[in-house]
């Protein structure tokens, strides 16, 4: 298997999306980062994230369970809690102290727009921060959360795609994608609000049945203001806004489990008045993700990040931009 990706220091020291917040609860989840597998754990309200291997017998924690907010390990029972700290070893008398050794090593993590986020190398200056989203703080808008997917498919690969618009009319016609012609205006690079870089468009999306909910509209064919946006490493953001002011806010994050399979999740938001259940509206997009995951899955390996090796016309122009600067980033 590749490391291109895996063993890249800069990637290490971004963060990802590992996991919806309401789905770290009363049990240790197991996750793998760039081909690092880890257990996460809520303990005194905070989350502790470890490699997953228990430093007595490296037995798996994730297969352990929580017991008054402390992780046991399934193999002899040794006991962390808050911060990764071993506070019991059931095979010594209590008096005896626990070797300073048995302590977990942790990572970082973070809980943003209900996802959790972890770094596994070093976050702080130069590293890539968590995306910013300012609808967030909007009380105009909901945020809808969707389940954490697996795709056999290189992050690269995704984040390219969600990027690009030139395949609306080609994968996406089972959704929105009919009504679209097959022809890009000229795509203009721009620095977008929020830290975001990447250009505006217009599209002309088929309305099906599943769509009139997204666009609260039920004529044939919406007309969408869009934009689409990408973070290093590879955070895509895309915006859509109907007339009328419905605003749709997707944030699409591919986390690299390794270098050709990946989770993606995606957060909503949308400053809609509330009649139609989160359910209904994230379905029209659950439909689309599926038909994107469906054409990503037959693509082999790593994206190519150099210049000379993919043919790129100027639809693409945005992809190319942000393999510069993942290139770039990654040889640092
Ligand atoms: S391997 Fe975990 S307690 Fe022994
Ligand atoms: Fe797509």
């Amino acid at each position: 298997m590749p490391r291109i990706l895996c063993d890249n220091a800069a990637l290490r020291n971004a963060w990802y999306a590992v996991t919806r917040s309401v789905d770290l609860g009363a049990a240790p989840v197991s996750i793998t980062l760039l081909d690092t597998k880890v257990v996460l754990y809520r303990s005194a309200g905070k989350i502790v994230a470890a490699p997953d291997r228990c430093p007595h017998r490296e037995a798996p924690l994730s297969e352990g369970h929580l017991a008054n907010g402390c992780l046991v390990c399934p193999y002899h029972g040794w006991t962390y809690g808050a911060e990764g700290r071993c506070v019991r070893v059931p095979s010594s008398a209590e008096h005896i102290p626990v070797p300073p050794r048995a302590h977990l090593a942790t990572y970082t993590t973070a809980e943003k727009y209900g996802l959790v986020w972890l770094c596994i190398g070093e976050p702080g200056p130069g590293a890539r921060d968590i995306p910013v989203i300012p609808q967030e703080d909007d009380p105009k808008f909901r945020r809808i959360n969707t389940p954490v997917d697996v795709w056999r498919s290189s992050a690269t690969r995704m984040a390219d795609n969600f990027l690009d618009i030139s395949h609306f009319p080609f994968v996406h016609v089972g959704t929105f994608g009919l009504a679209q012609e097959t022809e890009v205006p000229k795509v203009k690079l721009e620095e977008l609000d929020s830290g975001w870089y990447g250009y505006k468009y217009e599209v002309r999306a088929s309305n099906s049945a599943l769509g009139t909910l997204a666009s609260g509209q039920s004529t044939d064919v919406v007309d969408r203001a869009m934009s689409s946006g990408f973070h290093l490493p590879f955070d895509v953001r895309s915006t859509i806004a109907y007339s009328g002011g419905l605003e749709h806010i997707l944030l699409l994050l591919s986390t690299p489990i390794d270098d050709v399979t990946s989770y993606f999740t995606f957060v909503v938001w949308r400053n809609d008045d509330f009649s139609v259940s989160a359910e209904e509206i994230i379905r029209f997009d659950l439909a689309i993700g599926a038909e994107d995951k469906r054409m990503l899955e037959k693509l082999d390996g790593v994206l190519p990040l150099d210049k000379t090796t993919l043919v790129n016309a100027q639809a693409d122009k945005a992809s190319v931009e942000w393999r510069r600067r993942l290139n770039e980033a990654m040889s640092a």
